[in-house]
This record gives structure tokens, sequence and C-alpha cells, in this order.
């Protein structure tokens, strides 16, 4: 089945008790039990709830997985893998991670234990090198957040099954429509669906698949003994945002593709950070493992100032933390999705205060590149052309 298909049937489309063509919101807490002390499929919607059921089922089936669970967040979800890690158990990082993963790790991995490193994700050997005889897992995200470096998923994931390791991945950026970890050999699949999967800035929703049986296990679990389950309603909003995400993303790409492409020679533009630039670090990589670019781009305007009359001049692309939208959104990664990375370890990983990240929506692709153009226009040519500094470091909010 090709995925155009697949994201309206994938999944129970209709539903199996009068045929309704939206799969209905179970919005019940609770279920009649025919016969108290018998077991029925579903007795408690923390336990299990058909509406979830449904959109489990179709991000497995998407994801190429055996087993779907739906959380309240993207970052419930990070926490279900995260936090059943145990005292003395070793976890690798990419370096280039989502803001909120790095807090999660550096503020709650020691209160339980938990040893962690991050690595260069982009170099397959220092994976190898950090492998301790207590390391359980590597954990990546590719393309990065805000800089779209790329991993070697299949590199990684052969590493870590020669050594015992379990390799998990955030997918966020690529979403199922471009690119299938489970298939290159990776054990646990991570999405925020609150970003393209949705896909209209309406929903906080987190996803994890996976094909092995006992991490399976381990994530219904935490699921009812966390409580951090995606109530019926939300699922619903996400199945209905799924029936789309193909279309959706072929659309977004398209205009993020032409916009990078457009503003790669743009003098008032010190980089473009797009995965199918040619010249964008591991492109051929990309290349092998997704099937698109993807519709977040990132540039670089040099300076804190430069930034600041962008975003005042921009008119098309909403200004908010968050991607993944119908309608653009620019953000600020230095104040906005890495405000919780330590101000010297932002600076290192070169998330500086020129970045601006894009999420292109659905708009016209001309319309956006104009007003992006226009912005431009207000950016001082001299101060992306020179080295940044860093003497005018804004306080992130
Ligand atoms: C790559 C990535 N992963 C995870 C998250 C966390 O998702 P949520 O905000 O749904 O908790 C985000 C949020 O921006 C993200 O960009």
């Amino acid at each position: 089945m090709k995925l155009d298909t697949k994201v309206i049937h994938g999944g129970p489309l209709t539903d199996q008790h009068t045929g309704s063509s939206s799969i209905p919101i179970y919005q019940s807490s609770t279920f009649h039990q025919k016969n108290f002390a018998e077991a029925q499929e579903f007795t408690y919607t923390r336990f299990g709830n058909p509406t979830r059921q449904a959109l489990e089922e179709t991000i497995a089936c998407l994801e190429f997985a055996e087993h779907g669970y739906a959380f309240s967040s993207g970052m419930a979800a990070i926490s279900a893998v995260l936090l059943n890690f145990s005292a003395g158990d070793h976890v690798v990082f990419c370096k280039d991670i989502y803001g909120g993963a790095h807090q999660l790790v550096s503020e709650m991995f020691p209160k339980h234990g938990i040893e962690y490193s991050y690595v260069d994700e982009t170099d397959p050997s220092a994976w190898e090198t950090a492998i301790q005889a207590n390391t359980k897992a590597f954990y990546i995200e590719t393309p990065s957040n805000p800089l779209l470096k790329i991993t070697d998923i299949q590199a990684v994931a052969s590493l870590a099954k020669e050594n015992g390791i379990t390799t998990i991945i955030d997918n966020t950026f690529m979403t199922p429509v471009y690119q299938n970890p489970i298939k290159l050999g990776v054990d646990i699949v991570i999405h925020s669906a609150t970003k393209f999967i949705n896909g209209h800035s309406d929903v906080t929703a987190g996803l994890v698949v996976t094909s092995n049986e006992e991490i399976a296990e381990m994530l219904c679990k935490t699921q009812k003994m966390f409580g951090s389950m995606l109530d019926p309603h939300n699922c619903w909003l996400v199945l209905r945002g799924i029936k789309t995400m193909k279309i959706r993303m072929d659309s977004k790409t398209e205009n993020a593709a032409f916009i990078a492409n457009e503003l790669q020679h743009h003098n008032k533009v010190r980089a473009v950070y797009y995965p199918t630039l040619a010249n964008h670090a591991g492109a051929d990589i990309h290349a092998k493992q997704a099937t698109s670019g993807g519709a977040v781009l990132t540039i670089d305007l040099g300076t804190y100032e430069n930034a600041a009359v962008f975003f005042e001049n921009i008119t098309v692309p909403i200004v908010a933390v968050s991607l993944g939208g119908v309608e653009s959104i620019l953000s600020y990664p230095y104040t906005m999705s890495h405000a919780c990375v330590p101000e010297k370890e932002r600076i290192e990983l070169g998330v500086t205060e020129g970045l601006i990240r894009l999420s292109c929506g659905i708009e016209d692709k001309q319309d956006l590149l104009d007003d992006i153009v226009k912005a431009l226009e207000y950016v001082d040519a001299g101060a992306v052309s020179q080295d940044a500094g860093q003497d005018s470091m804004v306080e992130p909010f």
C-alpha cells in the first residue's frame, strides 16, 4: 500500500460498531463491565480507550512497527522512554538534541542515578568511542533541531545491535512520511505529534512505536503507571490530522526546499541549513535514509540585531515556539527551543543569536519568499558577513 493510501486506510477507518466514517471520540473514563469478574477489552481509559487504540494502531502501521503508544505530549513520550532506564545504566545522546530532552536528561537522570554522555552525532566513530560496559541506549535526532545535523541511522543502529544496545530516535522532523527508522534497525521511534503529525497547532501529543515485545510491554505499563496517555478527544484530532499528513508534508516541503534554495546565495544570509542543499554536511547520508529534506530550514543572520529586525518586519509566518502547523512558524532557537540548554553549551552547539528557524506552512511559496526577502531588506549585510561575536547576548525567556 502506498503512503497516500496508508494515511487513510493504515489504521481503523470506520467504527466497527456503527460504521461511522470517523472513529468516534469515546469520551469516557470508564466502561460498564458486563460481568464484574471477567476481563474485557476496555475497562478504564487510562488503561485503554478505543479512540486511542485506533491512533496507536495507525502510527504503528505508518512507522512499520508492531506496537504504538500515544502520550499527552512529545515530552511525555520521551520521558516514558528515558525514565525507564535504571540507576547505573548509561545512555549516549546526540549533542544537537531538542532543548526539552536536554533538560530532562540533565535534571532527572542524576536524580535516578542514570549516567549519560553526548557525542558529535555526525561522526559514527564517536558513538563507538562513547560505549561503556553499562551503555544501554543510543539516542538520535536526525535531522537535528535547529541545525539539521545528520546522523547515519543505519550505521548507529547496527553498531548498537553489535553491542546489545537499544537505539532510540526522535523522528519528529521527518515524520513517517519521509523517514522510517524501524526499517533502518532502530528499536524505538518517538514523535512529538504536536508538530507535523497533527499539523494544525491545536494539540499537544506524543507517539512512540516499537516492534520489540519487551519494550512494548514496558511502554504500555509506563503509560498506565505515569498516567501520561493522550486523552480521547486529542487522539481523535491527531487521527484526523494524519489523514492529510502526506499532502500537507509534500506542500510544506516543496516550500522549504524552494526557500532554502533561493536564500542560499542571498547576500543578507550568512548560512542556510537544509538537508538537501548540496553543501549541507551529511546531505548524502540524509538522501540515503530519507525521501525529502522536510519542512524546516534554519538561516543565520549573524547577529541578534539582524534577527530582531527580521522578526519585526516579517508578516506571513507567525512567530512562535513550535513547528509543523499548516501556517508557517518562525522561531528563535536561542531563546525558545534551546532556552533551557546552558548558554555556554548553546553557543558550542552553534545555537547562536543570529539563527532563525522556519517551519514552512502550506501557504503559497512565492508569498512566503517575498515576505522573507522584504524582511531581509532591513538586515545589515555588513554584520552578516562579519564574525557575529557574543557581545550582545540576550537573556532566554
Ligand atoms: C524534535 C522535538 N522533539 C520533541 C519535542 C517535544 O514535544 P512536545 O512539545 O509535544 O512535548 C519537540 C518540541 O518542540 C521537538 O521539537
